[in-house]
């Protein structure tokens, strides 16, 4: 049986990282493509060095010529410029469309049956774009941003609540963005509501918190974004993905009229495997999470018109 190959198209923080984590666990072959001469394939060939130190059996290579990706299973894209301090996401949404658009031509050329994870942000636009692009069918482009957002919903959670995280469970669902919405009566720690630990003005305040996540660590970093946890989720669904694990994650997938949402990008729970996307997660939502879940919606679709416009 041959070992998946993965393409990560972008070799800045995000991307080298993610590069690191997928070797790490030995996902499959990583190719890791970036338009910067000898950056991708720098970052590669000292990933690849480490091999023997960490004991990981694939192969690590760079290139600026996406010959290099024929025939993925899987490609991540996380191409595009971050955020600074003071910028939204949709700041970036010009720009970005550009490169996602011309990146995704390029991957689609070499391989046709790939599986896209896109990355780059706005999200939710991205995942349009690159949908639009390839041309492919919603089981094959995913947009990660669930796993982050609900990743540092249950940091904050375990924190406050002073247990382990590993008994944390929760998802956000929503575009990536201020709108975000998270699920707070689904999630748990160790299968009992937040409530048990923690007050409701605790919770709101880790609510606010998350939605502020990523924004928190640009006024940090003030030249970038936060690049570990995001690269950690993007891992987590390819790994779901290439090891056909059934997961159920939350992920931005285009939705067919489920949560009463026609044909745009939302984050919502869904099943991973080699197919892609298996199956969208659908969920009986009181009155405040549909009103939520429409107001993020019609976020999202603010800027899939605004992207048209550019197209
Ligand atoms: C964040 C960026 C990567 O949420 O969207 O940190």
């Amino acid at each position: 049986m041959k070992r998946p190959k993965i393409t990560v198209v972008g070799a800045g923080n995000v991307g080298a990282t993610a590069a690191h984590w997928i070797a790490s666990k030995e996902l499959g072959d990583v190719v890791l493509v970036d338009i910067m001469e000898g950056i991708p394939q720098g970052k590669a060939l000292d990933l690849f060095q480490a091999a023997p130190v960490e004991g990981f059996d694939v192969r690590v290579t760079g290139s600026n010529d996406y010959a290099a990706t024929e025939n993925s299973d899987v490609v991540v894209i996380t191409a595009g410029i971050p955020r600074k301090p003071g910028m939204s996401r949709d700041d970036l949404l010009k720009t970005n469309a550009k490169i996602v658009s011309d990146v995704t031509t390029q991957v689609v050329k070499y391989s046709p049956k790939t599986i896209l994870i896109i990355v780059s942000n706005p999200l939710d636009a991205m995942a349009y774009v690159a949908k639009k692009v390839s041309g492919f069918p919603r089981e094959r482009v995913i947009g990660m941003a669930g796993v982050l957002d609900s990743a540092r919903f249950r940091t904050f959670v375990a924190e406050a609540a002073n247990v382990s995280v590993k008994d944390v469970y929760g998802f956000v669902y929503g575009g990536h963005g201020d709108t975000m919405v998270p699920m707070t009566r689904f999630c748990s720690i160790g299968g009992a509501p937040l409530e048990a630990f923690l007050s409701k003005e605790k919770i709101d305040s880790i609510v606010e918190r998350t939605k502020n996540g990523g924004a928190e660590i640009v006024n940090y970093l003030k030249t970038g974004s936060a690049f570990y946890a995001p690269s950690a989720s993007v891992v987590a669904m390819v790994e779901s993905i290439v090891r056909d694990q059934n997961r159920v994650l939350p992920c931005a997938v285009e939705l067919h009229g489920e949560y009463g949402i026609q044909n745009l990008f939302v984050g919502v729970l869904a099943k991973l495997g080699n197919n892609g996307l298996e199956k969208v997660v659908e969920l009986e939502l009181n009155e405040t999470e549909k009103t939520n879940l429409k107001k993020s919606a019609d976020a999202v679709k603010g800027l899939v018109e605004a992207v048209q416009n550019l197209m």
